[in-house]
């Protein structure tokens, strides 16, 4: 990746009566960033952000998100229109490679996923290894590290046909272990992926099909599936995918990096948001207790899941998305009557009527509906991280890629205000008081 920043004048910072010029440089959209990288070795300090709010860590050209507007680009295509007209692995394309396959280049990088979905036979066996009442994204974290000890061929991160196939694996595989994952959590028989279904499809089949029956793909489940998978693709720097950048940046292999994002995804702040967001709906159980539960979150006695961002000050546009995914999956499967989605509409009208969400400028976010949706197509609450992971590996290796090819790229090594004792002497432990 080439550098592309460009030199947009120059900031001055005065410490003790000393002035110091920090060069500021600008992307092409968003705001500029004043570059400290000399600041230490000019000025002798440290800047201070803990929770990175005013840090842009890397230099990106994936994913652009306008807070304010409530805007989300992937690779400068809006969420909305891919949602509408592409397909996952159209988008997966697009965030590894920049651009929108032609045709036969999407029908070769659907052969190379779709031959990559079985796990090496081996592998099988690391599940038995689990509780039976495991959490499904701890055997997420367990067996998507274990890929390396599996995968040596393509652990070389300086190669780049092995950088290409671990992501080829990664994004084939990651549905067949989610699949075993809450198969083997309900006690059923794990299913083979079959390579003349979709991506979406092949995974709803070895969620849903035993063994004992014929299984029937609803499409229109098949292409809410497929259209989730889409929202949550990408998002920029947060959490898990700066996890993965930062365990990358040691030179790790890219398989123990996802599995690092993995273990940061499942926070409830963050990926775990879906199934908090839906214990809520549970726990308000109906219309009439809504007051009542609002009243609580204003006392902050509880925040209200599947609101707020760090980023959208705005409406999350993929809430929008998935509020309409919502309806089609209830619409289809006859659940529109569902109770717990008459308790999301009438929050989000109450919330977003609230003075107290206004002033903190609190808007539902994509896992304030997904969890309805999922719930509905038959998902128990523990798979919805999961589901956020299969989806959010594409983005977290094109993040991953991006860093390993960026020239500037370094270990990642933050630095500190220290306030713990300064240097003394050890004393034995008979003359401690
Ligand atoms: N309910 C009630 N109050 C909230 C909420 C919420 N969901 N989110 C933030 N606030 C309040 C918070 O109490 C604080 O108020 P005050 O200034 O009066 O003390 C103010 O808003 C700012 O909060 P913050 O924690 O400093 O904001 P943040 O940007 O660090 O937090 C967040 C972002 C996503 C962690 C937070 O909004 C939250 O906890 N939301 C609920 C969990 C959730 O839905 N997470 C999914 C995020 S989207 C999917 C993903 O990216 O993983």
């Amino acid at each position: 990746m080439e550098n592309k920043t460009q030199p947009n004048g120059t900031a001055r910072l005065e410490i003790a009566g000393k002035s110091y010029e920090l060069p500021i440089l600008k992307g092409s959209t968003g705001p500029d960033v004043i570059d400290i990288r000399k600041l230490y070795a000019e000025a002798g300090v440290f800047t201070y952000d803990p929770g990175f709010t005013s840090t842009a860590s890397c230099e990106s050209t994936i994913t652009y998100i306008d807070g304010d507007k409530g805007v989300l680009l992937y690779r400068g295509y809006p969420i909305e229109q891919l949602a509408e007209k592409s397909n996952f692995l159209e988008v997966c394309y697009l965030l590894l490679n920049g651009e929108l396959p032609t045709a036969s280049e999407f029908a070769e990088f659907e052969y190379h996923i779709t031959h990559h979905t079985m796990l090496h036979a081996q592998f099988d066996r690391f599940f038995a290894g689990f509780r039976s009442d495991a959490h499904p994204m701890a055997i997420m974290v367990g067996a998507v590290g274990a890929l390396s000890a599996f995968y040596h061929d393509s652990t070389n991160i300086q190669d780049l046909k092995q950088r290409e196939i671990s992501a080829h694996r990664m994004i084939a595989k990651m549905p067949t272990i989610a699949a075993r994952a809450f198969k083997y959590s309900a006690g059923q028989p794990f299913v083979y992926p079959h390579n003349s279904l979709g991506y979406a499809e092949n995974f709803l089949r070895m969620c849903f099909s035993v063994p004992a029956e014929e299984y029937k793909i609803n499409p229109v489940l098949a292409r809410a599936m497929d259209r989730i998978f889409i929202l949550h693709a990408d998002h920029e720097q947060n959490a898990s995918t700066s996890t993965v950048r930062l365990s990358g940046s040691s030179g790790a292999n890219p398989f123990a990096c996802i599995a690092a994002g993995i273990a940061c995804l499942w926070g409830p702040s963050h990926g775990g948001a879906n199934e908090e967001a839906l214990n809520m709906l549970r726990e308000i159980g109906a219309v009439d207790r809504i007051p009542e539960y609002v009243q609580g979150v204003k006392d902050k006695k509880y925040r209200l899941m599947g609101f707020g961002h760090r980023v959208y000050k705005n409406y999350d546009p993929r809430a929008k998305v998935m509020q309409q995914t919502a309806h089609e999956v209830l619409d289809e499967l006859g659940k529109h009557d569902e109770p717990l989605l008459k308790v999301a509409l009438e929050l989000e009208k109450i919330a977003l009527n609230d003075e107290y969400f206004i002033s903190h400028k609190l808007y539902p976010n994509v896992d304030f509906y997904s969890g309805i949706t999922l719930n509905a197509m038959g998902f128990p609450s523990e798979m919805f991280t999961v589901l956020f992971a299969l989806a959010r590996t594409v983005g977290w290796i094109a993040q991953w890629k991006e860093m390993i090819e960026d020239p500037s790229q370094k270990i990642g090594r933050p630095r500190q205000v220290y306030t713990g004792a300064t240097e003394r002497q050890y004393v034995s432990v008979d003359q401690r008081g």
